[in-house]
């Protein structure tokens, strides 16, 4: 029999968008000889969808406009065929899935939020659970692991909430020195991060990450390059890919950089001397382990002029298109991208909760 995996997709996230690309990705490519996929899409506003529809209309964002729809719940309860189908307000049919890919980026998705859904529904998913989720979305939490297990050094940072006293936060901030980055605690894709030259600036910025976050990080400005690492668990073990490297070809990867326009320049394997590509590996692996991440994570790094490693941030969902950097670094150790989801789906199933 094969294999009932539920894709979430879309979200009540500003990575939205990415996630209709990346959800487009896997259900246009995972292998169907072993999986039947049931597509679920979640709207800007939160409804739950079952989605019958053909997939180019997730990739163009019109999914949930006409007839293709079922609304959906999730019976939290852990007794099995937790996905009830609604219509005209009674439930019509129940679903079992074994398991579930939340290809969801960012708020309300990939923050601990549906993974405590499904772990209370007692359905495997791919990805961390609840509280990994929740501390690896968290910048300023996840900065603390980090640091407390010694993996990797990382940029100086000032964490601020709104209510915060603005002033002494200034004073800590030039401490830094400029320029500076801000960036929400909690957010992704670039989205609220402002590069700040000039203290004349700084305010400015400070507003643009509040308005995504009630909680920001000021760091001090790494000067590197951006090396990112895919890491898989897989049978209990957690490997490593090959690192890849960004040159985002403009001021720092942003919003427009990742996905508008296509300055940036990506190499995989990263042009790093064996050494360094090797200690950035054995440090993504530490951190993963660090933040009790399972199935799958990327770890970002920035690695300076003089070989120096510099952690910058995990991502638990990372971006999964066809071209997105955690499949492609582990298609250069030779598996295919759909080979890279069923990795992830049977890990996903083995493993203990
Ligand atoms: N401390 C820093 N020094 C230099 N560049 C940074 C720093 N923090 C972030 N950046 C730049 O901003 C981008 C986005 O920041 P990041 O922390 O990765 O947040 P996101 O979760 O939005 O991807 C990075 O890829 C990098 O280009
Ligand atoms: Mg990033």
């Amino acid at each position: 029999m094969k294999t009932r995996l539920g894709i979430l997709f879309g979200g009540m996230s500003s990575e939205h968008e990415v996630s209709l690309v990346s959800a487009y990705g896997v259900i246009t490519n995972v292998d169907r000889d072993k999986f039947d996929v049931t597509p679920i899409g979640i709207t800007k506003d939160g409804k739950w969808y079952l989605f019958t529809g053909g997939v180019e209309k997730i990739k163009d964002g019109s999914w949930c406009d006409g007839e293709d729809v079922k609304e959906l719940a999730v019976d939290p309860a852990p007794r099995g065929a937790n996905f009830l189908v609604i219509e005209e307000g009674a439930v019509r049919e129940r679903l079992t899935l074994d398991v579930v890919f939340p290809v969801l980026h960012g708020a309300n998705g990939e923050d601990g939020t549906v993974q405590g859904l499904l772990e209370m529904a007692g359905v495997p998913f791919v990805g961390p659970d609840h509280t990994s989720s929740g501390v690896c979305m968290d910048k300023a939490f996840t900065k603390r692991i980090v640091k407390e297990s010694g993996a990797a050094a990382q940029a100086r940072a000032v964490i601020l909430t709104k209510n915060d006293e603005r002033e002494s936060a200034r004073r800590e901030i030039e401490k830094l020195g400029y320029p500076v980055f801000v960036k929400p605690a909690r957010a992704g894709s670039s989205v609220g991060v402002t590069k700040v030259k000039t203290p004349e600036a700084l305010d400015e910025a400070l507003e643009r990450a509040f308005r995504e976050d009630g909680k920001i990080l000021v760091e001090e400005f790494i000067e590197g390059r951006e090396i990112e690492v895919a890491v898989m668990e897989t049978a209990g073990e957690v490997v490593a890919s090959v690192p890849g490297e960004i040159d985002p070809g403009f001021e720092f990867y942003d919003y427009d950089t990742k996905y508008q326009n296509d300055t940036a320049s990506y190499y995989i394997p990263a042009r790093l001397d064996k050494a360094v590509e090797d200690e950035v590996r054995e440090r993504a692996v530490r951190i993963f382990k660090a933040l009790d991440c399972r199935t799958l994570s990327r770890v970002d790094f920035f690695v300076k002029a003089d070989g120096s490693v510099v952690f910058n941030e995990i991502n638990t969902i990372p971006g999964f298109t066809p071209i997105s950097m955690y499949p492609k670094l582990f298609m250069q150790s030779g598996m295919s991208y759909s080979d890279v989801i069923t990795a992830l789906a049977e890990s996903a199933m083995k493993k203990e909760r």
